[in-house]
């Protein structure tokens, strides 16, 4: 995979029905913690609200021909870290993207970040630990700074 090209940009308005696609897939639906399929109106005020939260960041993976690959969000939490979320496109999956997104996704960053898991979720699981998260409890992962490979 040429992955030195791939790049994280910040999500814009307009990536919002492309995402609405990504979060209804039935796995995206499966991992996360509300499980039920999103309606489009919902789903776009949802996102307008999001891209306005001052203590959220949203981004975008993109390949090297401005295909968007995935999403990240970090969310600065009460306790002062960073919480980071994610996701692939559905049809990207099992190519290697989440780990290149969580790699992009930490790099610089200087806070403490976080990830809640589901444990069954096996792909996320994986990434997180590739990249040098450590769990901290059960669904809880954490990074401090150092990756392992
Ligand atoms: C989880 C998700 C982001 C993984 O992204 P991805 O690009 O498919 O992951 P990668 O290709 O980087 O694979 C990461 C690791 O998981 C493994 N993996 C990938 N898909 C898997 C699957 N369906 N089952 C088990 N392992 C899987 C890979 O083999 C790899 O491990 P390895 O390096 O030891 O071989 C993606 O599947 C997704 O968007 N899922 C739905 C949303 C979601 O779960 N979000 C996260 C909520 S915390």
């Amino acid at each position: 995979m040429n992955s030195h090209k791939i790049r994280l940009r910040l999500a814009k308005q307009e990536d919002g029905p492309e995402i609405w696609r990504w979060r209804n897939d039935p796995v995206s639906r499966q991992f996360s913690f509300n499980s039920a399929p999103i309606p489009l109106e919902e789903h776009l005020n949802w996102w307008a609200a999001s891209l306005a939260n001052p203590k959220r960041r949203t981004y975008i993976l993109e390949s090297e021909h401005g295909e968007g690959l995935g999403s990240l969000r970090k969310d600065e939490t009460e306790a002062g870290e960073i919480e980071l979320s994610w996701m692939i496109a559905p049809e990207h999956r099992g190519k290697g993207y989440g780990t290149t997104l969580l790699r992009l996704g930490i790099e610089g960053e200087k806070g403490r970040c976080i990830a809640l898991i589901k444990p069954e979720n096996i792909a996320s699981c994986r990434m997180v630990e590739k990249v040098g998260f450590v769990k901290r409890e059960m669904g809880v992962y954490e990074w401090i700074g150092k990756e392992t490979e």
